[in-house]
């Protein structure tokens, strides 16, 4: 039988709606998914929700609610949210659902008749936040932990026998050194392990909700034991044709379930019932908001949709690519050793830098290049070796981060590709290609097309909603295989590019910095220096600091130039400058030649009220200081400066 790639997902609790906390193993687990698809596989990918514990039911009554109803509420609202932040699931599992029950009954009965199960007395603390149990001597000042309220449990209930599994677990560890990712994690769990396991409490009173243990009403299934059951049960275990979807090729956790649960429960629990271990559990960091772990129990919460509805009104982009600026935002930031934190400023700059920016200019440059010089159409020429070497590198890191799960890693691979181009384009200048002629000029222009080509294919698993924006600017369909990225049939000669359009147009962030209240900086007293005899002709009044402020002046760069029609002054530029076009018209001619401008940062007065010249608009005005004959040299950032930049 054919096998599946099967990438599985630790299910949310549904006490309460998700936060971007629940979602990034969710998104870790998508990324994962849409690789394993590029890479040819059959991909199974696993989602769901863990419905049937005392702290959902609890949950259900403080709100006076039906538990049944609750949960089928808050599932929908996890399903939605995973269906708009394009999570790519092909089964949704719940452990309410009658499958899930069915596998959960049949493992609890196949470990009692393998002889890993026993009856006995539970004495010890119970954390309904976590559903997890402790000893008296694990508590500090009397609560679990990490903090929680934990209540007193005296009961007969049924054990796992975990405490015999341990030497198993270890060498097995050993024996596979992808078992547990990252390595930190994987110490963690081997220290744990080597303390010697507990035998484990796996079932509990009745309490009106939850999997009945088989042939005892009284008693439930411990909601941390059924809910891991759910990864086979959605592989279709204990029925038929589940071989084809396991074992897991990985099963992606947040750090605070990977030691106690997935890294010995779980792998325990299999063995228990000869059962094939899953080859890989990788396990991510928090994301951290005021310093704190998100939690739904502590209210402190960012909601993913929220959070892309409020951003896509700030940006002025789609909700879709609002989502996608979340998916980049969550899987750049994100540690998989350690925490990461979220700041909604750290947001919005890393949308600047990353999507405006680095990959806005790469593709509004190539392609306004390509019309430029080649009229708009992929040059029959070969691609320079730099950008194949480029391309295949970011491939290359891009598989080794993900051998190990480590999708910031790949994630810094694809915009690795990106920063390359726009250096790449720096350095090879085609401007000045086209200007002397050279014939370099379509190979350089052939290879920037092909990088960000390339680009959008890594891209994809991220930002699948961007990468299908820049495809459709380069007019080819959207790269649906790994071997397609970096070959030359991916763009080929001949194919007619469309216009570049701003997909994720620069934010104003000097809008906010300005609501700030840094205070602006005192004018600095001038030194009183020798005064050059011309200076007495130029001397104008004193401006304040106030005065000086009310310029915006801007970096911009010239994307289009040409002579004014009917001027022999005037050059018409077309500039890109926060995201947006703006057409100039400046008096220039006389020392530029057009075709040097293109490509070339130039600093502008950007709320210069519009004027015509010559019967053309101009919509800004460019720096220039004026040479011994009158004519123009335009100022220039000494170094490649972020498009909008402000200058002061
Ligand atoms: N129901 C259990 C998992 C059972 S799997 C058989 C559970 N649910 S949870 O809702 O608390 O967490 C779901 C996932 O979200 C876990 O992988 C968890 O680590 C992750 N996160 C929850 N809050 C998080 C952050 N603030 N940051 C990152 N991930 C965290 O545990």
């Amino acid at each position: 039988m054919p096998k599946k790639t099967t990438v599985c997902t630790a299910i949310p609790y549904v006490n309460s709606v998700p936060h971007i906390g629940n979602i990034l193993t969710d998104l870790c687990g998508d990324v994962t998914a849409r690789y394993f698809r590029m890479r040819g596989d059959d991909v199974f990918f696993q989602v769901g929700t863990d419905e049937n514990g005392l702290k959902i039911k609890e949950a259900a009554e403080k709100e006076g609610r039906d538990p049944h109803e609750f949960v089928a509420e808050i599932t929908g609202r996890f399903k939605s949210i995973f269906v708009a932040t394009r999570i790519s699931y092909d089964d949704f599992i719940r452990t309410t659902d009658p499958r899930h029950i069915k596998a959960s009954q049949a493992l609890f009965s196949k470990l009692e008749e393998n002889g890993h199960v026993f009856l006995g007395v539970y004495e010890g603390w119970y954390d309904v936040s976590t559903e997890t149990f402790f000893r008296e001597e694990d508590l500090v000042d009397g609560k679990s932990p990490d903090g929680n309220e934990v209540r007193w449990v005296s009961e007969e209930n049924y054990f796992f026998r975990l405490s015999s599994f341990g030497d198993q677990l270890l060498a097995h560890i050993e024996a596979n050194p992808n078992f547990i990712v990252p390595s930190n994690r994987k110490n963690e769990v081997i220290s744990f392990i080597k303390q010697g396991l507990r035998d484990i409490s796996i079932t509990r009173k009745n309490p009106g909700w939850g999997i009945q243990v088989p042939g005892r009403e009284d008693l439930v299934i411990y909601v941390w034991f059924d809910a891991l059951i759910n990864y086979i049960a959605s592989a279709g275990w204990p029925d038929a044709g589940w071989e084809k979807k396991w074992p897991a090729k990985v099963q992606w956790v947040g750090k605070d379930i990977l030691v106690r649960f997935h890294a010995t429960l779980w792998p325990a629990m299999l063995l228990g019932i000869g059962l094939p271990l899953f080859e890989t559990v990788a396990a991510h960091g928090w994301v951290l908001l005021g310093g704190e772990k998100i939690s739904k129990s502590k209210g402190q919460v960012v909601r993913p949709l929220e959070l892309a509805e409020e951003f896509s009104a700030k940006a002025g982009i789609s909700q879709d690519l609002a989502v996608d600026v979340l998916r980049h935002y969550l899987t750049a930031t994100m540690s998989m050793e350690g925490d990461s934190s979220f700041t909604y400023e750290d947001f919005d700059q890393r949308y600047n830098s990353d999507l405006a920016n680095d990959l806005g200019n790469a593709l509004n440059r190539t392609l306004s290049m390509a019309h430029k010089f080649v009229g708009g159409v992929v040059p029959d020429a070969d691609v320079e070796a730099e950008a194949v070497v480029a391309i295949q590198r970011a491939k290359d890191s891009f598989v080794a981060a993900m051998v190990e799960y480590q999708i910031p890693k790949a994630n810094e691979a694809a915009m690795g590709l990106v920063r390359f181009l726009n250096k790449y384009i720096d350095t090879r200048a085609p401007w000045a290609l086209a200007k002397n002629s050279d014939p370099a000029l379509s190979s350089v222009l052939r290879s920037m097309l092909l990088t960000i080509r390339a680009a959008e294919g890594l891209m994809r698993t991220f930002i699948p909603i961007g990468a299908d924006a820049v495809s459709a600017q380069l007019n080819v369909s959207p790269t649906t295989h790994w071997d397609q990225i970096g070959s030359v049939d991916s763009l080929p000669v001949g194919t007619q590019l469309n216009q570049p359009q701003p997909i994720f147009p620069r934010l104003d962030l000097n809008k906010k910095m300005e609501n700030q209240e840094t205070p602006a900086p005192a004018p600095k007293p001038i030194e009183p220096k020798p005064q050059p005899v011309a200076a007495k002709e130029v001397v104008t009044s004193q401006i304040t600091i106030e005065d000086f402020m009310k310029v915006d002046l801007r970096v911009a760069r010239v994307i289009e130039a040409e002579p004014a029609e009917g001027s022999d002054k005037l050059l018409k530029l077309q500039l890109d400058v926060l995201g947006e076009k703006r057409q100039v018209v400046a008096g220039i001619k006389a020392n530029y030649d057009p075709i040097d401008l293109i490509g070339r940062q130039v600093v502008m007065v950007f709320n210069l009220k519009p004027a015509k010249l010559r019967g053309i608009e101009s919509q800004g005005m460019l720096l220039a200081a004026v040479d011994g004959a009158g004519g123009a040299i335009l100022l220039q950032p000494e170094k490649e400066t972020p498009e909008g930049a402000k200058v002061r």
